[in-house]
């Protein structure tokens, strides 16, 4: 292991992932194997509610609850596309967009994700608008009073028709910038060093390197 990544090691060596979601934690995990933290997947989910208006409120509100439960170091994320022709939506709704009381109800049929795509399909049908930007804000709290957060985005645009079959949520559909493919059609690796979750992740990363010894 690089001699830079020693402190690393020194204040933490695990880090619970405050989260139910089993692609964004194995996502997580690799990243962090990479610097010799081992990721711990929480034995049960802690349900909150995000009733916040942004990532932050929202990779807060689930850190901090993971911290109350578990008591160790806790890194949260909370994400969502960002669709510009669409005002920004879904943004902090993207995991239920199918539901919400805006552009009308999908059925959650075969499951939510597919539901999810299916609206965001209908909703961009003939315009020719179709940016979007996935975003992540991750929050890393090392004990309840100290904590640090970063932000990553990932610009690109949404496809006419899903793509590929790796990933979640909406990655069949979103094509990153400069790229032919989409988000599902990338191996693990090389989503990571592109996604919104792998910078906000790298920066975190950074932040534990650099961090004063005392
Ligand atoms: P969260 O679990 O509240 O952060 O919800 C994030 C939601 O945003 C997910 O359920 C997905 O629908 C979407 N999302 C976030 N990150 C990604 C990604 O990397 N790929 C595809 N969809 C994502």
């Amino acid at each position: 292991m690089a001699e830079d990544n020693k402190y690393v090691e020194e204040i933490v060596r695990r880090i619970l992932i405050g989260t139910g979601n089993k692609g964004k934690f194995k996502e997580i995990e690799r990243i962090l194997k990479g610097i010799g933290i081992e990721a711990i997947l929480p034995e049960e989910e802690v349900k909150v509610e995000e009733k916040g208006n942004t990532f932050l409120e929202n990779a807060y509100i689930k850190a901090e609850a993971y911290y109350e439960r578990f008591k160790m170091p806790v890194l949260a994320d909370d994400s969502g596309l960002v669709v510009y022709s669409l005002g920004g939506f879904p943004g902090v709704f993207s995991s239920r967009f199918w539901e919400i009381d805006y552009g009308g109800y999908e059925e959650p049929v075969p499951d939510k994700d597919t539901a999810n795509i299916r609206k965001l399909l209908r909703l961009l049908k003939g315009k020719e608008d179709r940016r979007a930007r996935f975003e992540a804000v991750i929050v890393l709290l090392l004990d309840k009073d100290r904590g640090v957060f970063s932000r990553g985005v990932c610009e690109g645009y949404i496809g006419e028709c899903p793509k590929g079959d790796k990933g979640f949520g909406y990655d069949p559909v979103f094509i990153p910038s400069g790229m032919e493919r989409t988000m599902a059609e990338l191996d693990p690796e090389e989503k990571n060093r592109i996604s919104h979750r792998g910078k906000a992740l790298q920066k975190i990363v950074d932040f534990l390197k650099n961090m004063p010894k005392d």
